[in-house]
């Protein structure tokens, strides 16, 4: 019983010392020679420490792989562990403190701890020649030469190469090799599909993210960051959201994202997709087109999609105004299909309506198309801001679930009006005639730095409207709406919340004045 005790009590001295407390190890050997002792532990963090601020600095020099500077320590303990006697008291304390110091240097040059930025992404963006003269005007709206990284993917040289304010333009690899069965599509898809690995292939540096759009997708680059920055790019991301169609979800899957919407790919997993892709895409030769070949490599990988509300492939026809004016609360991260739908602001071109947008999308991107709503409590109106793009103003009281909704302002990608079609709740346009909303669009939007505050102004949109029997004021009289909204960076590091807002005593005629901004404690959204 007592030698066993004993030596149970040898187990546990050792096991404390190699578990980093570097204690005098048990019997005379370490009495023997503790100077010696000292002298070598010391020599040995020097030399450890030299070297580890040698590889340190020349992995961040050289290379965007996290892996080496994680592998170093490890290495370099096998290496000075063997240069040392067999005596193991001296081995455990000396690789004891050699771990301490690896993990205090690996937290001092943890270049992990750094946020996510837009320099950490790069675009891959699929374009065709063909129709790359009118959408790379599309791109110019959103893309940021000095400040991003991306690469136009193209299926064919274009004559003009002029590049101001665009991407670095690539031709992408041949892919008459994969095979390609389906009827309806067309096989540039697997050329498409196979960006996010060409990407990858060209090596470049600190890259947390590959974020893949089409050539007629806008980002709000701001909050695309914003979305990102919410999650671990050391792991497996598929990031972006479904389209609006219910039969195109039912065709396609529940579980892809829609490519025109744009999604994210973070590093490491684009990694192990450039593996295997190439095998993938054989084996499904008779999907329709990118983003379902896309989704078909992630199943295998066992990847799920994370939806993330922002990023919109817009599958619809007509006018986008019911989803833009109803926003969910979520980040507006892309839109998609410019071309198909109508310009988003009337009278004006599909880009330069796009242009429009992007001045108050800078000013305040967290805001850009939030939906606050409020009443005029003496006219009994209801009155819905989405911030930076329209103002609408109804005769009467609609509850906060029902302005919530999107008013079927647009058509289905089936191109029939038919409500059970869209993977999310809609409102009919109102019938009754003194139902019918009064709509301001943005006209201009500036800054008053000494207010900290964002004044935007919005004017209507005169239209027709029907006669109305209602014994109540009418909003046609109102030529603009003013509204001042404080920009609010953080929006989006807080739980998800509708902005409230406020109609002002306003003492200028013909004008609405509207505060837009954090709800106060107990305000909400009721008449
Ligand atoms: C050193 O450890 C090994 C096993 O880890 C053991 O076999 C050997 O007897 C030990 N030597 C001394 C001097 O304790
Ligand atoms: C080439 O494109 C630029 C803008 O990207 C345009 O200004 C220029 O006129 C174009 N040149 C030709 C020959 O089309
Ligand atoms: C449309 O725009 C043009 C010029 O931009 C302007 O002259 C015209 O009055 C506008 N029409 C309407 C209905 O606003
Ligand atoms: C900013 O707001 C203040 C106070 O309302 C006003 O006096 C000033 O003229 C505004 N500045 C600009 C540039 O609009
Ligand atoms: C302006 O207001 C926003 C939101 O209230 C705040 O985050 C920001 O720090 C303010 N800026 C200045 C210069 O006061």
């Amino acid at each position: 019983m007592k030698g066993k005790d004993s030596g149970e009590k040898v187990i546990w001295d050792q096991m404390r010392s190699s578990s980093g407390t570097p204690l005098h190890g048990p019997g005379s050997q370490s009495r023997a020679t503790p100077k010696l002792l000292i002298w070598l532990i010391l020599f040995v963090s020097l030399t450890y420490i030299v070297y580890t601020l040698k590889l340190v600095s020349h992995s961040r020099a050289a290379c965007s792989d996290g892996d080496d500077i994680f592998s170093t320590p490890h290495h370099l303990t096998t290496k000075t562990t063997s240069l040392l006697t067999d005596d193991n008291v001296t081995q455990d304390t000396s690789t004891a403190l050699v771990d301490r110091t690896a993990q205090i240097l690996r937290l001092k040059s943890e270049p992990e701890l750094e946020q996510t930025d837009v320099k950490h992404i790069v675009f891959g963006i699929a374009a065709s020649a063909k129709l790359w003269a009118q959408r790379k005007n599309y791109i110019k709206l959103w893309y940021k030469p000095e400040s991003m990284r991306g690469i136009v993917w193209l299926d064919g040289a274009v004559t003009n190469q002029t590049r101001d304010g665009l991407p670095p333009i690539k031709i992408s690899g041949d892919t008459s090799g994969f095979g390609y069965t389906n009827k309806q599509g067309h096989r540039s898809a697997i050329r498409i599909s196979r960006i996010v690995s060409e990407t990858l292939r060209l090596g470049l540096k600190d890259v947390r993210w590959f974020v893949m759009g089409d050539d007629d997708t806008v980002f709000i680059t701001d909050n695309l960051v914003r979305v990102l920055r919410k999650y671990d790019h050391t792991q497996y991301y598929y990031i972006g959201s479904l389209s609006e169609s219910h039969l195109q979800n039912i065709f396609f899957s529940y579980g892809m994202a829609y490519g025109g919407g744009g999604f994210a790919i973070s590093y490491p997993l684009a990694k192990a997709l450039s593996k295997m892709q190439d095998r993938c895409i054989q084996r499904y030769p008779g999907l329709y087109g990118s983003d379902d070949r896309m989704q078909a490599c992630m199943a295998e990988l066992g990847v799920p999609l994370t939806k993330e509300l922002g990023f919109h492939q817009y599958d619809v026809y007509g006018n986008l105004f019911g989803l833009l004016a109803a926003h969910p609360v979520a980040p507006l991260v892309t839109m998609h299909h410019l071309d198909v739908v109508e310009p988003i602001f009337p009278n004006t071109t599909r880009v330069q309506a796009l242009q429009r947008l992007m001045v108050p999308a800078k000013l305040d991107s967290a805001g850009i198309m939030q939906q606050s709503i409020c009443y005029d409590k003496s006219k009994s109106w209801t009155i819905s801001v989405s911030w930076g793009f329209a103002v609408q103003i109804f005769r009467g009281v609609f509850s906060p679930r029902e302005m919530e909704m999107p008013s079927r302002t647009f058509l289905n990608w089936y191109k029939r009006a038919d409500y059970t079609a869209y993977a999310f709740n809609t409102r009919p346009v109102s019938r009754n005639p003194c139902q019918k909303p009064f709509v301001f669009y943005l006209s201009k939007v500036r800054f008053n730095s000494t207010m900290n505050t964002t004044f935007s102004e919005y004017v209507q949109h005169r239209v027709p409207h029907p006669l109305c029997k209602w014994k109540m004021a009418d909003p046609a009289r109102f030529e603009k709406v003013e509204v001042y909204k404080k920009p609010d960076p953080q929006l989006w590091n807080r739980s998800p919340r509708r902005n409230c807002c406020r109609v002002r005593d306003a003492k200028k005629k013909g004008t609405m004045v509207i505060d837009v901004g954090l709800c106060k404690e107990g305000e909400i959204s009721e008449i």
